[in-house]
């Protein structure tokens, strides 16, 4: 393994939020990701290079191919600061017949879209809440939900566009959030029943046999009680606000050992119904009668050293570089092209 080479792919994200205020918090927390999996890389003996993934398009490939690294570490969760355009940055690869880590283009974009991934868990049994997709200019049809009601973007992630006024109790507010996704966010919006209850991230790592890492809590014991028990914007990035501090991660939870089975199958099947690869978290709200219902799929999770995954790793005794290497690992053994199958260089 030792000597082997990587090419790390990033991609920063664009630099306005959707509301036109600078994003402070994406691009810091990209780069320092980019550092810490290179760091990693570099400790187990690989020889890393990076290279950010922007225009143009054309010299970029070109840079790509004659980088002639045997891994790409995918790290993009965008393209032009587009986070829809996150898939076709996988496809490009899976083109250029390069192996990359992480999941394919095809589960990268169905997971992003969180409607297209709830009706693929629902019909395979997997409890999901109840919900509805909102186009802009189209009438609601969410008449057959009741109340409370969290409504996200469809396509977005990182809480982008969850704020404590996503947590809406009746019609008007409903109307007013959804006009909000639908004016900033230019996308349809997912209008799900809210699950009051425990908050849990299951983060698997592997392909045949994947591995359960121990699952992590966000504790909201301390939260003021005017604020909802949501893990919005707010909670995941600004550190100065009451959500961000009164958001405990807690690792591994306290389960009883019959409902962490329970969650840590509900969670394995679905990392298996959407194909994920390598590695992934689920994230799930464990209603007070025990079912726990999965609310997404993400299939490319942040592993940022104080992310959830990197978390439940070092709570399995693996720690942030073995992690990191595990990833690679799952990767490179899928460097070997199958005999026959097209080179890398293009021909006519
Ligand atoms: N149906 C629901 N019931 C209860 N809480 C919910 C529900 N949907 C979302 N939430 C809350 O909102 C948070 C963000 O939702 P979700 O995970 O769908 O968005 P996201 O932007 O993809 O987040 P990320 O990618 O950062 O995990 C959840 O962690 C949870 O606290
Ligand atoms: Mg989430």
């Amino acid at each position: 393994m030792s000597g082997r080479s990587i090419l790390i792919l990033y991609s920063l994200p664009h630099p306005f939020l959707p509301d036109g205020s600078v994003d402070v918090f994406g691009p810091k927390s990209v780069l320092n990701r980019l550092q810490a999996v290179k760091e990693s890389l570099v400790s187990l003996g690989y020889s890393v290079k990076a290279m950010e993934m922007k225009e143009d398009l054309s010299p970029l490939v070109g840079r790509i191919l004659r980088s002639g690294a045997e891994l790409i570490f995918n790290l993009c969760e965008e393209f032009r600061g587009q986070s829809r355009l996150e898939m076709n940055v996988a496809a490009l690869l899976e083109l250029l017949n390069i192996p990359f880590s992480g999941s394919s283009s095809l589960v990268l974009g169905l997971s992003q879209d969180k409607g297209k991934t709830k009706s693929i868990l629902a019909h395979h049994g997997v409890p999901t809440p109840a919900y509805a997709v909102w186009p802009p200019e189209e009438p609601p049809s969410t008449a057959h939900l009741q109340f409370p009601l969290i409504v996200k973007p469809l396509k977005e992630d990182a809480s982008l566009g969850i704020d404590n006024d996503a947590l809406v109790k009746d019609s008007a507010s409903l109307l007013r959030q959804a006009e909000k996704i639908h004016r900033l966010h230019h996308q349809p919006a997912l209008v799900e029943e809210y699950i009051e209850g425990r908050e849990l991230n299951v983060s698997i790592l592997g392909n045949e046999v994947p591995q359960v890492l121990p699952i992590s809590e966000i504790d909201f014991s301390t939260l003021p009680p005017h604020l909802p028990r949501i893990c919005g914007y707010e909670a995941k990035w600004v550190e100065t606000t009451p959500e961000f501090s009164h958001t405990v991660p807690l690792c591994p939870a306290p389960l009883p050992p019959k409902l962490e089975k329970r969650v840590r199958e509900v969670a394995l099947r679905s990392y298996r119904l959407m194909d994920c690869r390598d590695y992934a978290r689920v994230d799930i709200r464990l209603s007070p009668d025990g079912i726990p219902y999965v609310l997404e799929i993400n299939a490319n999770p942040d592993i940022s050293p104080d992310a959830g995954m990197p978390r439940s790793a070092s709570a399995a005794g693996l720690a942030y570089p073995q992690l990191i290497g595990r990833i690679a690992e799952l990767a490179l053994s899928r460097s070997q092209p199958p005999r026959g199958s097209a080179e890398r260089e293009p021909h006519e």
